[in-house]
C-alpha cells in the first residue's frame, strides 16, 4: 500500500476512526469530502479571539436584511436573513436537510454525531413520541428519586456544582426511555451512555481545528474519541444479552414486549430485520441520547442559573408549583404550571442554545428569493439572535422577562400560543419547520419536573455572582453556545419539605 492510499487506509479498520455515512447520504469519492462549494455573498470576517457572537452581530449593522457568509467548520455559512426563513423551513429534507449539516459541522465522520440512518431518524421523530408518552407517569417519580440522592437532605446551606448534576437528573430521567429496565440502572452502561455523547461533542471543537488531511489520524489519537470507541464497544458488550433475550422472548406469542426504545426499534425495523442488529439498536440508542441529554441537561442548567442570579421570580414560582398540590406532575398538571412554561421559553429565548439555527445542508442547488445562487452542498442557517432579539415582535426583546408569555397567553384567544414548545420565526431553539425538533414536547416536560421539584424542595441562590453576567452563556465556541459548569450554586433543603 502507498502512502497516499488513502481509500484504503481508510477501510483498515485497525486505523479506521471514520464511522460509515448513513446509506441515505449521497456517495462520495474519498476526495469529494473536502469539497467545498462557494456562495456568491458577502464575506464576514471573524475577528482574532474567534468571537462568532461579535461577528454576527457586526454582520446584522451591515446587512440587516441580506445574506451573508460566515467562515465556520467545514467551509462557510451562510446566514439567511430572518424575512426568508419560510423558504428554508418548510423545505423538505430530500432539498434541505438538517441532520447533513448537523454531520457536517459536527464532524459526524469521526465522532458519530447525527450518523444516523434515515429509519432512525425517523423512528426518534415518530415512536420517540409513542414511548415517551408511555413513561409520563414514571418520569415525576424517577426526577424526585434523582434530585433527592443529588442534592441530599442539608437543611444548611451548601456549595453544588450543578451542571454535572443537571446531567444527572437528565439522564435518571430520560434512561427509561431508553432501554427500559434492568439495562436502564446498570451503572456502567449509563457510563458508557453519557460518555459516548459527552466525549464525541467536546471533540468537535479540536476536530475543527486539524487539517482536513490530518483529521484522520488526530480522530485516531484525540482521548476523548479514544474514549468514545472504548465506551461503544463496552455499551455493545452490554447490550448484546438485553437484546438477544429480548428477541428470544418475541417468539414466544403470549410474551407483551415493555414500550421501550430498544422494542420500537424492533418494531420499525420489521421489513428487513435491522432492528434485530446490535450495531443498529446501538446507534439508534445512541443517536437519541445525543439528540436528547446534553440539550435537556443545558437547559435545566442554565434554567436553575437564569432562576438564581433573578431571585424575585423563585417564589412565584414555587407558589404556582404548590397550588398543584398532591397533584402528580403528569402531562396536563404540568401544562397547568403557565409561569413556569413562560419562564422556561423566556430562558430559552435568553440563552439561544445555538448562535445559527435552523441549519440545513442543500442537497440540490436552488436560488433564495432574492436571486442568490446556492449550490449543492452548500451549508445555510438564521443569526438566532437577529431572530429571537432584533426582528422580534415582543415588546422589549433586548430584556429578560420571565413572565411576558404568561400574560401574552392570558389575552384573549391567545391561551395555547406562545408555549415553550411553540416553535416561530422569532423563536428557533428547537430550530423550526419541517424539521424541528421531535423531542422538545418531553424536553420541556422533563425540565418543568426538574425545576418545580427542586423549588418545592429546596432554597438555591448564587454563590459569589458575577457582577454583569446576565446569562450563563456568556462563552461561545464556533456557533456552540457553551454552559460555564464553574458557577457554584448555594442549595439548602427546605424545612417545610422534610
Ligand atoms: C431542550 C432540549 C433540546 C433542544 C434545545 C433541542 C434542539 C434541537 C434542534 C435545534 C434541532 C434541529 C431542528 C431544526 O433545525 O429545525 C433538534 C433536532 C432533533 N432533536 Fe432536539 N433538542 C432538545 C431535546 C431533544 C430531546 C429530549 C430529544 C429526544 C427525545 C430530541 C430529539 C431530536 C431529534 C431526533 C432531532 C432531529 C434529528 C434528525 O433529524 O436527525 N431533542 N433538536
Amino acid at each position: 500500500m502507498t502512502v497516499l492510499d488513502f481509500e484504503r487506509l481508510s477501510q483498515d479498520t485497525s486505523f479506521n476512526t471514520s464511522t460509515t455515512p448513513p446509506s441515505h447520504f449521497p456517495k462520495r469519492r474519498w476526495f469529494e469530502q473536502w469539497r467545498r462549494p462557494k456562495v456568491d455573498v458577502p464575506l464576514i470576517e471573524i475577528n482574532e479571539d474567534g468571537d462568532y457572537r461579535e461577528a454576527l452581530e457586526r454582520a446584522y449593522k451591515q446587512y440587516p436584511d441580506k445574506p451573508y457568509k460566515i467562515q465556520h467548520f467545514p467551509g462557510e455559512i451562510v446566514i439567511v436573513p430572518p424575512h426568508m426563513i419560510d423558504e428554508i423551513k418548510n423545505a423538505p429534507e430530500s432539498k434541505l436537510s438538517f441532520q447533513q449539516a448537523s454531520y457536517d459541522i459536527f464532524v459526524g465522520q469521526h465522532t458519530g454525531v447525527t450518523n444516523h440512518e434515515r429509519a432512525v431518524a425517523n423512528i426518534l421523530r415518530v415512536g420517540v413520541l409513542r414511548l415517551i408518552d408511555a413513561v409520563y407517569p414514571a418520569i415525576q417519580d424517577e426526577a424526585l428519586r434523582a434530585i433527592l440522592s443529588e442534592l441530599g437532605n442539608d437543611k444548611e446551606w451548601k456549595s453544588v456544582l450543578l451542571f454535572p448534576k443537571s446531567v444527572n437528573f437528565i439522564m435518571a430521567i430520560s434512561r427509561l426511555v431508553f432501554v427500559g429496565e434492568p439495562l436502564c440502572r446498570n451503572p456502567e452502561w449509563l457510563k458508557s451512555i453519557v460518555a459516548v455523547t459527552q466525549h464525541a461533542f467536546g471533540s468537535v471543537p479540536d476536530l475543527w481545528q486539524t487539517h482536513d488531511i490530518t483529521r484522520p489520524l488526530a480522530a485516531w489519537q484525540l482521548p476523548s474519541l479514544q474514549s468514545v470507541r472504548a465506551h461503544r464497544e463496552n455499551a455493545k458488550k452490554l447490550l448484546t444479552p438485553i437484546l438477544q433475550k429480548r428477541l428470544e422472548q418475541l417468539e414466544d406469542p403470549n410474551f407483551k414486549p415493555p414500550v421501550d426504545l430498544m422494542q420500537v426499534v424492533i418494531d420499525n425495523g420489521k421489513k428487513n430485520g435491522e432492528g434485530r442488529d446490535v450495531d443498529y439498536q446501538l446507534n439508534a440508542i445512541i443517536g437519541t441520547g445525543r439528540a436528547a441529554l446534553f440539550t435537556a441537561s443545558m437547559t435545566t442548567f442554565q434554567t436553575l442559573y437564569d432562576l438564581a442570579s433573578r431571585p424575585e421570580y423563585i417564589e412565584p414560582l414555587r407558589q404556582e408549583a404548590a397550588e398543584l398540590g398532591d397533584a402528580p406532575l403528569n402531562r396536563s398538571n404540568v401544562g397547568k404550571l403557565t409561569k413556569l412554561d413562560s419562564f422556561l421559553r423566556e430562558s430559552q429565548r435568553w440563552n439561544m442554545f445555538m448562535l445559527v439555527s435552523v441549519i440545513r445542508k442543500a442537497m440540490k442547488s436552488f436560488s433564495l428569493s432574492d436571486g442568490t445562487f446556492i449550490p449543492e452542498g452548500a451549508i445555510l442557517g438564521f443569526d438566532i439572535r437577529n431572530a429571537v432579539r432584533n426582528k422580534s415582535t415582543l415588546e422589549n426583546p433586548n430584556e429578560f422577562d420571565g413572565f411576558r408569555f404568561e400574560r401574552l397567553r392570558a389575552e384573549n384567544g391567545k391561551e395555547q400560543m406562545f408555549q415553550s414548545v411553540q416553535t416561530a420565526n422569532d423563536h428557533l431553539v428547537y430550530g423550526h419547520g419541517t424539521q424541528a425538533c421531535p423531542g422538545r414536547f418531553f424536553a420541556a416536560h422533563e425540565v418543568k419536573v426538574l425545576v418545580a421539584r427542586i423549588l418545592l424542595h429546596y432554597d438555591i441562590k448564587l454563590k459569589d455572582p458575577r457582577p454583569g453576567r446576565v446569562a450563563i452563556t456568556d462563552q461561545v465556541n464556533g456557533i456552540m453556545v457553551q454552559v460555564d459548569p464553574t458557577q457554584e450554586f448555594l442549595i439548602r433543603r427546605r424545612s417545610e419539605t422534610a
